[in-house]
């Protein structure tokens, strides 16, 4: 049996390094699955295949290999918006839970972070973590991220585009972003990344 972490939660509010230090902790294999969505946007997008093809995007989403997503490759802006506009496609959403929840199995434990993980993947997972933070706090994140590896940004475009995803994420009708009734809230806007661990770190413990 595997333990799972289900960790969901809106775009840069930190749901991603709490992820990787938890699996770094416990041993656990960890799996992003905005990945999944990502991966399928770019071979769409590489192919030069249209992106509201809800067949196409099942066939494609069927063939993502999960053991070689590298957000190094997939953390372009227009393939973030593609991927939210893929995800909200029920053949796609489908394929790509099928192949979380086998990853969701692998022992002794896993870290899934998403939006859905908690309410749709692994709605029987002990511990469910729902990040968030302010949108400001969020895309102010996103922007130094983005200066610090060299690139320009407009603080208000980009603020924008938290807003945007945000929308689109939580409006729409299949796996909506929320959390679920029996996960624990962490609001990181004022907490450090050693901050949010430690809490996470006292929930898991208890559910060990
Ligand atoms: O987290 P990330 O920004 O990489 O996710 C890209 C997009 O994939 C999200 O905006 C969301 O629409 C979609 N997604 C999803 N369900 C997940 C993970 C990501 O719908 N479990």
């Amino acid at each position: 049996m595997s333990f799972v972490v289900a960790i969901d939660g809106p775009a840069a509010a930190g749901k991603g390094t709490l992820a990787r230090r938890i699996a770094e902790a416990y041993g656990f294999h960890h799996l992003d699955t905005g990945l999944t969505y990502r991966a399928t946007a770019k071979a769409l997008l590489d192919a030069g295949l249209p992106l509201d093809d809800e067949g196409v995007a099942e066939e494609v989403a069927r063939d993502i290999d999960l053991s070689g997503l590298d957000r190094a490759v997939l953390a372009r802006h227009e393939i973030g918006e593609a991927a939210s506009k893929v995800a909200v496609m029920t053949p796609v959403r489908r394929a790509l839970v099928e192949a979380q929840r086998r990853f969701a199995a692998k022992a002794p434990g896993t870290v899934l972070d998403g939006r859905d993980i908690g309410t749709v993947v692994c709605p029987a997972a002990p511990v469910k973590l729902y990040v968030t933070a302010s949108p400001e706090v969020r895309a102010r994140r996103r922007y130094d991220e983005i200066v610090a590896g060299g690139g320009t940004a407009d603080y208000a475009a980009v603020f924008a585009d938290v807003k945007t995803r945000d929308a689109r994420d939580m409006g729409r009708a299949d796996s909506p972003l929320r959390p679920a009734a029996d996960a624990h809230l962490l609001d990181t806007s004022e907490m450090s990344i050693e901050a949010a661990f430690s809490a996470a770190k006292s929930i898991i413990d208890a559910a060990l």
